[in-house]
């Protein structure tokens, strides 16, 4: 029989979590799933969807991982690995309320990284951003994980400053064993149109802002300025279907499983770029309908263009993107016209 490993999921009942979730109770019964969460950006409801998906359970705990609480987890299961994804995310938020991130995202891991040592668990996957690559110019793509690391905004300063925490563990402790992951755009949702992203309020991000346009909640999308020097003007990123994603960490955990490796970083993009103007077609063919847009000026801070070399992930993970730009528009319109008001139906 095969050795069935328990991965403790923090974060695991948010947007990328819960798609991590299914992905590995879908191989067969080779992962046991641990969620902590404590609901601040995700819903009690996409448990049950997670069940309605996979047929099967997940060990779940409502904790906050900054607490001692967490502890009860390391007690009470033998873990063989964590995937932290327990973060505050919000660019514009973390600029307005710096130390409500440097304290979410930052005290957070070092308690998690605490217990792990702790109770002798050594792999450790790490939720990271292409926003730690900073302000990137044109001549400089598509960005390879050796590429300088800077931020420009405190949330991007609590994924680089973790990633340093995690070089240092890994330098101090032979045993540690640990993959960063970088995140480029990540759009979509499950097939089944039963998990997706719930964005509360006005999004910040522009795929959930054109999802609901697309359900009639806001009446158009604003394109932040279309003078860039781009393909139409508009700024081009490198979208990624958030079920390749979560495949990403499957393939990342495997290896941590199979191999002591230090410390490894992989960036997790398709390795090519997109234009807002192309999102939105890409989109309104999925939608039936044109969506509607104006432009107005830039958002500050924001690139022209970023885009991932994801060869290193193929060369050593065995990972690549299988799903396209519609595809990925197509899940998200799914997803958002069967639950208009997230999980509360
Ligand atoms: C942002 C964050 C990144 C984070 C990611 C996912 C920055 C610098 N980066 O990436 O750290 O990991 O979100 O949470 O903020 N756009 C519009 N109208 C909108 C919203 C966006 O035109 O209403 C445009 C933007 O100008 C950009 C593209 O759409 O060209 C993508 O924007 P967004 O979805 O916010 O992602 P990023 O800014 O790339």
């Amino acid at each position: 029989m095969r050795d069935t490993k328990s991965i403790l999921l923090a974060g695991g009942a948010g947007y990328i979590g819960s798609h991590i979730c299914v992905e590995l109770l879908n191989r067969d019964n080779k992962y046991k799933v641990i969620v902590v969460d404590n609901f601040s950006n995700s819903n009690p409801k996409v448990l049950d969807r997670i069940k309605d998906i996979t047929g099967k359970d997940v060990k779940f705990y409502e904790i906050d991982t900054r607490s001692n609480e967490l502890e009860k987890v390391f007690k009470e299961n033998k873990i063989d690995a964590v995937i932290d994804l327990a973060a505050y995310k919000a660019v514009g938020d973390s600029v307005k309320n710096p130390l409500k991130y440097y304290n979410n995202n930052l005290i957070s891991q070092m308690n998690m990284l605490l217990l792990m040592k702790k109770y002798s668990v050594n792999n450790f996957v790490f939720s990271s951003s292409a926003t730690v690559y900073g302000e990137v110019k044109a001549d400089e793509l598509p960005i390879n994980e050796n590429h300088p690391t800077s931020t420009t905004n405190p949330y991007g300063s609590t994924k680089l400053m973790g990633e340093q925490i995690l070089q240092d563990c890994s330098i101090s402790d032979p045993d540690f064993n640990c993959i960063v992951l970088r995140y480029f755009n990540p759009i979509g949702a499950h097939e089944s149109g039963k998990i997706g992203e719930e964005a509360i309020g006005i999004p910040a991000n522009v795929m959930p802002y054109i999802t609901k346009v697309a359900i009639g909640e806001l009446p158009y999308l604003n394109i932040f300025g279309n003078d860039y020097d781009t393909i139409d003007g508009t700024g081009v990123r490198d979208y990624i279907h958030v079920v390749d994603l979560a495949k990403g960490h499957v393939k990342a955990l495997e290896r941590l499983l199979n191999n002591r490796i230090g410390i490894e970083y992989f960036n997790l993009g398709a390795g090519k770029g997109f234009s807002v103007l192309e999102l939105i077609h890409a989109f309104s063919r999925a939608y039936g309908k044109q969506i509607e847009y104006k432009i107005v000026d830039r958002r500050p801070g924001d690139a022209a263009i970023i885009y991932a070399d994801p060869s290193k992930a193929k060369d050593i993970l065995n990972w690549q993107v299988e799903y396209s730009l519609d595809d990925m528009c197509r899940d998200s319109w799914n997803w958002q016209s069967k639950n208009p008001n997230g999980y509360n139906i």
